[in-house]
């Protein structure tokens, strides 16, 4: 990273992985000066990347080096329903970004999903050369959005995450810690993801941005998630129960219920862990074990 050209856009800034970004600049106040980086959260108001000619004129002002894509249509249910939608910013939005990085020289961060995939064997884990197949509208725009970087841009980087969980914004993780005074909690036990603490994840786009080994230039697609087993919905709900109950918090009741009848209306597959292998060989990073995050992610949030 150069002195001169030292500018950071992050888009979608007011969504889970935006908010979280805020507070890694905020707790690395230190290394951000030392490295002379300029952040510039920009959300949906500011900056909606569907609006080509709008996010030209800001490009041209802050005139970035590196660009964090989080902005993203991330109802995978709702999207079912809302293709076009789902296209415009998932696809259309990321192809703005991509054309206008040739003209003004800057490289993509793009945060991808693991649902451009197609489901594999429960025993096997996916890496990246496993078969490009979605099954949902949300996998299928975000594929389309992959394949406009690749034909568009020259320098990025897609990090394809999956089950994306922090004490901000909206997530399965918050889901629960803002649940539960319910009676009971029904999570599906027979499927398999891999969860992905946005802790661990902006650790991997830090280390990339500040290597600067070239796998922008190389065009890297890598696939993000916690170290540790995956898990089904029901085990990873039981293990933040477990670690709750530890810290004093009461705990709703946990009861099982079936992959299918939680989504009889979309076509999802049952099973999707990720083998995050490739990112651990090309920048020497071991990210956190799911279960270390989740105990130290309650610590944070239970301290008094
Ligand atoms: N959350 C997960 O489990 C998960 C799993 C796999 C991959 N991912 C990917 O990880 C990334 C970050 O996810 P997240 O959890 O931070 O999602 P999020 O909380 O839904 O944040 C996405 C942000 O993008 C904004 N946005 C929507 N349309 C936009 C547009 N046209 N222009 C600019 N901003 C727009 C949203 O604003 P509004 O809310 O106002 O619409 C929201 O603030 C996304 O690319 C997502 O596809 C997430």
């Amino acid at each position: 990273m150069n002195s001169k050209k030292n500018n950071i856009i992050i888009t979608g800034s007011d969504g889970q992985l935006g908010k979280s970004l805020k507070y890694f600049k905020h707790n690395n106040l230190k290394l951000v000066q030392k490295k002379n980086i300029k952040f510039y959260f920009l959300n949906k108001k500011d900056f909606d990347i569907t609006n080509k000619k709008n996010i030209e004129k800001i490009i041209k002002i802050i005139q970035p080096e590196y660009l964090i894509n989080t902005a993203a249509y991330t109802n995978v249910k709702i999207a079912e329903k809302k293709k076009k939608l789902a296209f415009s910013i998932n696809s259309e939005g990321v192809k703005n970004l991509a054309e206008l990085s040739d003209k003004y020289k800057y490289k993509i961060i793009h945060i991808s999903t693991e649902l451009v995939y197609s489901g594999i064997e429960k025993s096997k884990k996916i890496d990246e050369k496993y078969l490009l197949k979605p099954s949902t509208i949300y996998g299928k725009s975000k594929l389309s959005g992959e394949k406009y970087l690749k034909k568009y841009c020259k320098n990025f980087v897609i990090l394809r995450v999956s089950w994306l969980y922090s004490l901000n914004s909206k997530n399965f993780l918050n889901y629960i810690l803002s649940n539960l005074n319910n009676l009971n909690f029904k999570m599906i036990d027979n499927a398999l993801s891999s969860p992905t603490s946005c802790n661990n994840l902006i650790n991997v786009i830090f280390i990339i941005i500040l290597k600067k080994n070239n796998l922008f230039k190389k065009q890297m697609i890598f696939n993000i998630c916690d170290n540790g087993n995956s898990v089904s919905p029901f085990k990873f709900t039981e293990y933040i129960l477990s670690q709750l109950k530890k810290l004093n918090v009461n705990v709703p009741k946990l009861i099982k219920t079936d992959f299918y009848e939680y989504n009889k209306d979309i076509e999802k597959p049952q099973y999707l862990s990720l083998n995050n292998s490739k990112i651990k060989k090309y920048i020497s990073y071991q990210p956190k074990y799911w279960k270390a995050e989740i105990k130290n992610l309650l610590k944070i949030k239970y301290k008094k």
